[in-house]
């Protein structure tokens, strides 16, 4: 696996890092040379996962590839430990770059009329303030770092949220209208810092094969629908979310701030041609 150097030097915290796009993400990362805080729930992937490799841990994948990671157990619904896994950060690497945010809670889908108040209290805590709190802490700490003036920027913050969050679709009411607030204050957060050189992109996957996903793509009325609600010829794999989420902290996207990129084979462009029952 050849691995290059764009990124040498450079300190990533990702969250949801032991699975699906995390884990791809922060092998893309690695391999340009950044180091990983890895911060998942469990250290081992999820073994519902599509990956070949689930008897290795991502900071094991890192490793392979010649460059260093931790494991940092968190749950991103709760503050102090979100906390904590930035101190560590700082206490092992001296300081953090970029802040990939992919940790997100998803639930089976329903009509909004059966959706709870539990259901909504965990979308929210996970994937709005969870996220929400990843991305002020990233900030703050850029705030205290120089502007790398070869990279052109002082940070770069890229959340994953969800093509549901700007389109609708059935079922997930809960789960679009917290990933609509991930998109939302990533575009309000890059206007803010944009003046302290701090890049702030979003990513919206389409549907991609990984654990969180294994139920849908197993039953054969969904993986049906989703399939005719995509254009392009196959559905997602983790390393189109990957290679996105590479550009977004590459030195060539430095110009780029408070963008929401679909990558989603078309999902939300429009009602594709109906090809067939
Ligand atoms: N798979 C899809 O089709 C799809 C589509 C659109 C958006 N997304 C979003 O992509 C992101 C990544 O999901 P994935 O598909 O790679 O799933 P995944 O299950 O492969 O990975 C998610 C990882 O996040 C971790 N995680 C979950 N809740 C957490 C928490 N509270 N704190 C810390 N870590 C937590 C899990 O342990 C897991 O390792 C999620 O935000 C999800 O909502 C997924």
């Amino acid at each position: 696996m050849s691995t290059s150097s764009a990124l040498e030097g450079k300190v990533a915290v990702v969250t949801g890092a032991s699975s699906g796009m995390g884990r791809a993400i922060s092998v893309l990362l690695a391999r340009q040379g950044a180091k990983i805080v890895c911060c998942d729930l469990f250290e081992k992937p999820n073994p519902k996962g599509f990956e070949k490799d689930l008897h290795l841990t991502t900071p094991q994948l890192v490793e392979q590839l010649g460059s260093s990671a931790i494991f940092q157990k968190v749950d991103i619904s709760v503050i102090p430990e979100i906390e904590a896994a930035f101190e560590k950060a700082l206490e092992t690497y001296g300081r953090i770059d970029i802040n990939v945010n992919c940790a997100g809670y998803w639930a089976p889908f329903r009509d909004l009329v059966d959706e709870d108040d539990e259901l909504w209290a965990k979308m929210l805590s996970v994937n709005a303030m969870g996220t929400s709190k990843c991305t002020r802490l990233a900030i703050k700490q850029f705030l205290k770092q120089d502007i790398d003036e070869a990279w052109g920027s002082r940070g770069r913050i890229v959340n994953i949220s969800s093509c549901a969050g700007h389109f609708s679709f059935p079922g997930e009411n809960a789960y679009a209208s917290t990933k609509a607030l991930i998109n939302h204050m990533g575009r309000a957060g890059a206007t803010d810092h944009a003046k302290d050189s701090i890049n702030i992109n979003t990513i919206a996957p389409g549907v991609v094969a990984t654990g969180m996903a294994r139920g849908n793509i197993e039953d054969k009325d969904i993986v049906g629908m989703m399939k005719k609600a995509t254009p392009w010829p196959r559905l997602g794999r983790v390393d189109d979310i990957a290679e996105a989420a590479l550009f977004f902290c590459m030195p060539g996207s430095q110009w780029i701030t408070g963008q929401l990129l679909s990558v989603d084979g078309g999902m939300t462009l429009g009602v594709p041609y109906p090809t067939g029952s």
